[in-house]
């Protein structure tokens, strides 16, 4: 409920485009939403026979992965949705929820992709602002880890959107897969969804890229 709460508060916030349907509105909207994500889950647990376990949340930065040792080798698969590159406010939509938690956004801001590298770049990406080049410097070291912490024959299924800033688009899509494969995955599927009525907006779909970790010989 909390958490349906605060997205319908920071919507508000946001943009005017919800105040047709009030607030009360908006959060029975948001409401029925997760309702169906919940029941679309337990149809496919049901139809898979899947076995859930209980979940262990572990508080860290990705980037910082391979100081933790015992994650080498470590995982079956990984599901994973990295910021989407914007230009502006990363992590302000989720500033209700950090105050909630008590949480200093400044602090969790400097650790997110793209907020580390203070302009240094390794790698070569021609055109490109320095801001999304070093997004994508961060998005490259994750992938990395993710690689380290996969079991051999593990799988990879990594949620992009390219966006656009400034009228430029950003290619994450096409840049994530070619990560990926540098990294010494190999390529499975890519699966695009377009975000419906999204004609005008900075994001027009997002897409799962699934990747196997080669088994070992
Ligand atoms: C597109 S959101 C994904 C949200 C998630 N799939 C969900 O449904 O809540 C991107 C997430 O990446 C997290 N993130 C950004 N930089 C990170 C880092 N260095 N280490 C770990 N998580 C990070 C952000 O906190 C944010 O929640």
């Amino acid at each position: 409920m909390l958490v349906v709460y605060f997205d319908t508060v920071d919507a508000f916030v946001r943009t005017s485009r919800y105040n047709r349907k009030g607030k009360v509105g908006l959060f029975i909207e948001k409401l029925n939403y997760i309702k169906n994500c919940y029941k679309k889950m337990m149809e496919i647990k049901d139809k898979y026979e899947l076995k859930f376990e209980k979940a262990i949340i572990l508080e860290n930065d990705m980037l910082e992965l391979k100081n933790m040792n015992d994650n080498q080798e470590k995982f079956d698969a990984c599901i994973t949705s990295p910021p989407y590159y914007f230009s502006i406010d990363y992590v302000g939509k989720d500033k209700i929820s950090y105050d909630y938690l008590g949480k200093d956004m400044k602090k969790i801001e400097s650790k997110y992709l793209g907020m580390k590298n203070n302009g240094h770049l390794k790698g070569n990406y021609n055109e490109l602002p320095t801001g999304v080049a070093m997004y994508y410097e961060d998005l490259k070291e994750s992938i990395k880890n993710i690689y380290w912490a996969l079991k051999p024959g593990g799988k990879l299924a990594i949620i992009v959107g390219d966006s656009t800033v400034n009228g430029k688009k950003i290619p994450t899509t096409i840049t994530t897969k070619k990560f990926c494969e540098e990294t010494g995955f190999k390529f499975e599927k890519l699966i695009f969804n377009p975000l419906l009525g999204a004609r005008n907006r900075a994001i027009r779909g997002d897409s799962v890229i699934i990747c196997k970790k080669p088994a070992r010989e």
